[in-house]
């Protein structure tokens, strides 16, 4: 097993898909690594990319509303990413670069050893909870596999599509809150 230290030298030298030559830098998670609630996203948007820090652009001006809604801070959360560099255009990542890059997420959650994973978005609950996972239909939802409880809500980029969906988001994010409450 590898530490902190070494998790994040390997991420930001990583070239083990050709994202490494587009991205400015690759980004490693954010928040608190003692977290018993771990959130996975899709991949960092330019924001991200520019910055080097998960969630600081539109999307995470949403994503920081419905936690600060559902009374959780960034201090009882770890979040991440599927891909650690930004896909050109923002297109969904590609199988080949998310094989390349799910070890490091396998070793963050090792580390993190969280009780409650929560996938933002389709990308990150067809990989981490099922493979025909629809989002649409089976957010709120939950599975408790391998001691994780698991969860998907929409990804904050689809509220920013679809303010419509920002109501069933809310409640889903105050489950997520109560449902940690209960565990620890
Ligand atoms: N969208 C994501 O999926 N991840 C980020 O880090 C930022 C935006």
């Amino acid at each position: 097993m590898y530490t902190w230290n070494e998790l994040d030298n390997f991420i930001r030298s990583c070239s083990r898909c050709p994202l490494c030559h587009s991205r400015l830098q690759a980004v490693t998670g954010r928040g608190n690594r003692q977290a018993k609630l771990m959130f996975v996203a899709e991949a960092p948007g330019a924001n991200e990319d520019k910055a080097g820090i998960p969630f600081v652009g539109p999307a995470g001006k949403v994503f920081d509303r419905l936690l600060a809604d559902s009374g959780l801070t960034w201090d009882d959360i770890y979040m991440t990413n599927i891909l650690k560099c930004h896909p050109p255009g923002n297109r969904d990542p590609l199988p080949a670069e998310k094989e390349q890059c799910l070890p490091y997420l396998r070793y963050e959650t090792v580390l993190i050893h969280p009780k409650i994973i929560v996938c933002l978005g389709r990308v990150a609950a067809q990989q981490i909870i099922s493979a025909d996972f629809r989002i649409t239909r089976q957010h709120g939802t939950w599975t408790d596999r391998m001691g994780y409880s698991m969860t998907a809500v929409y990804h904050p980029s689809a509220l920013l599509r679809d303010p419509a969906k920002m109501e069933e988001t809310r409640r889903d994010f105050r489950h997520i809150a109560e449902r940690l409450k209960q565990i620890t």
